[in-house]
C-alpha cells in the first residue's frame, strides 16, 4: 500500500549522512534531532535501569528527555539516584515531571519551592506537567482535581522561573484546551494524543467486570495527533494569540516517518516524542536500544533528504 502522506523527491538532495545534520536549540540546550523520549515511570525497580539507558542515548545522539513522574522525589531523596541522569546527557534538554494534581496541591500549600528544589537536585532544565483527569477519574483512588487545570498552570507560570511544558498522557487535547494552552508562555505543548499508550484503557483493564463493561468506550475518547496538528494550524490561521514556543507531537508516533510527517504538517515549530516505542527496546538491552535509535535517526535523515509532505 502506498504511503500517500509523502511525496518522494529523489532529485533534490545528496544522499543522507553525507553532510552534517541541523542542530536546534530547545530552552538553551542543543538537540541534534527534533526527538524527545517521553516521560515514563518504570516503577521503583525499573526506573533506574530505564532512565539511565534512555538518557545515555539522549546524550549520545542529541535527543531530549522527559523524566517520568518525579512525585516521590518531592519529599524524599530515597529514589533520587534512579532519576539522576544529567551526567549522561550534559548538553541536552532534560525535564522533570509532575502531575497537575500535585502542582495544584503545592500551589495551595504555598510549597512550590519544592519544585525549585526538585529541578535543582535533578539539574533539570524545567518542568513537564502531565494533565490526566480522565485517568484519575477512572482510578478508584485517583487524585482529585479541584481547580481547572488551565488555572493551575496559569498560577504556576505567574511565579515559575523555569520553562514549563504541559502534556496529556495518551488522550490528547480538544481544540479549546489547545487554544487555551497555546495562549500561555509555555516552552512547549506536548500532545500525548490518543493512538498509542492509553492510560484510560490501562486503568479499565485493571477494573472489575461491571466497570469495564459500562466504561469500555471511555478509553476511545480523545484525539489523534493529526487532528491536533490540524487544530493547532487552525488556531494559528484564525489569528489567535500564540505564546507557546512549540509543539511536541506525541501519542501513537511509532517511528521516524510518523514523526517527520506530523512535525512538517504543523505550521509552528515542532518536535516529536515517543514513549512506548523507546521503552520496548530500553527494556531489552542497551545494545538493542542503541541500534533501534541509530536506525530511527538514519531513517529521519533519509526522510529529510527525500520526502516532502502531501499537505
Ligand atoms: C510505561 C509508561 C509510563 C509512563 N509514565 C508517565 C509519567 O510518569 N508521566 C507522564 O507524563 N507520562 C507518562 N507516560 C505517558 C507517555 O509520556 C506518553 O505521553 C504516552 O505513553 C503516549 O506516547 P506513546 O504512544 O509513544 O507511548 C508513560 C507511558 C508509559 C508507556
Amino acid at each position: 500500500m502506498l504511503d500517500t502522506r509523502f511525496i518522494y523527491e529523489p532529485m533534490l538532495s545528496p544522499l543522507p549522512g553525507t553532510k552534517e545534520g541541523d542542530l536546534r536549540s530547545f530552552g538553551g540546550r542543543t538537540m541534534k534531532y527534533p526527538i524527545w523520549v517521553s516521560s515514563m515511570t518504570g516503577g521503583t525497580e525499573l526506573a533506574n535501569k530505564i532512565n539511565k539507558r534512555l538518557s545515555k542515548i539522549c546524550g549520545q545522539y542529541g535527543l531530549a528527555m522527559g523524566l517520568g513522574s518525579c512525585r516521590q522525589l518531592l519529599d524524599s531523596d530515597e529514589y533520587l539516584n534512579d532519576f539522576t541522569v544529567r551526567n549522561l546527557m550534559p548538553d541536552q534538554p532534560l525535564f522533570a515531571n509532575l502531575g497537575i494534581a500535585q502542582v495544584e496541591e503545592l500551589l495551595k500549600n504555598n510549597e512550590t519551592h519544592k519544585i525549585d528544589a526538585l529541578l535543582s537536585k535533578l539539574e533539570a532544565d524545567g518542568l513537564i506537567i502531565h494533565v490526566n483527569p480522565l485517568q484519575e477519574w477512572l482510578q478508584p483512588e485517583g487524585d482529585k482535581i479541584y481547580v481547572a487545570p488551565i488555572d493551575t498552570i496559569k498560577s504556576l507560570l505567574a511565579i515559575a522561573k523555569y520553562p514549563i511544558i504541559v502534556k496529556e498522557v495518551g488522550q490528547g487535547f480538544g481544540k479549546e484546551s489547545m487554544k487555551a494552552l497555546l495562549s500561555l508562555p509555555l516552552e512547549a505543548v506536548d500532545f500525548a494524543a490518543n493512538g498509542g499508550t492509553n492510560f484510560s484503557k490501562i486503568e479499565l483493564s485493571r477494573s472489575e467486570k461491571l466497570k469495564k463493561e459500562v466504561y469500555m468506550q471511555v478509553s476511545n475518547l480523545g484525539h489523534d495527533a493529526k487532528s491536533m496538528v490540524q487544530w493547532a494550524n487552525e488556531i494559528i490561521s484564525e489569528g489567535a494569540e500564540v505564546k507557546a514556543k512549540q509543539l511536541i507531537i506525541s501519542g501513537g508516533i511509532k517511528n521516524f516517518l510518523d514523526g517527520f510527517y506530523h512535525i512538517h504538517l504543523a505550521n509552528i515549530e515542532s518536535s516529536y516524542a515517543m514513549a512506548s516505542g523507546f521503552l520496548k527496546y530500553a527494556m531489552e538491552s542497551e545494545e538493542e536500544l542503541d541500534q533501534f535509535v541509530q536506525l530511527q535517526l538514519k531513517g529521519y535523515d533519509m526522510a529529510q533528504a527525500m520526502l516532502r509532505i502531501n499537505k
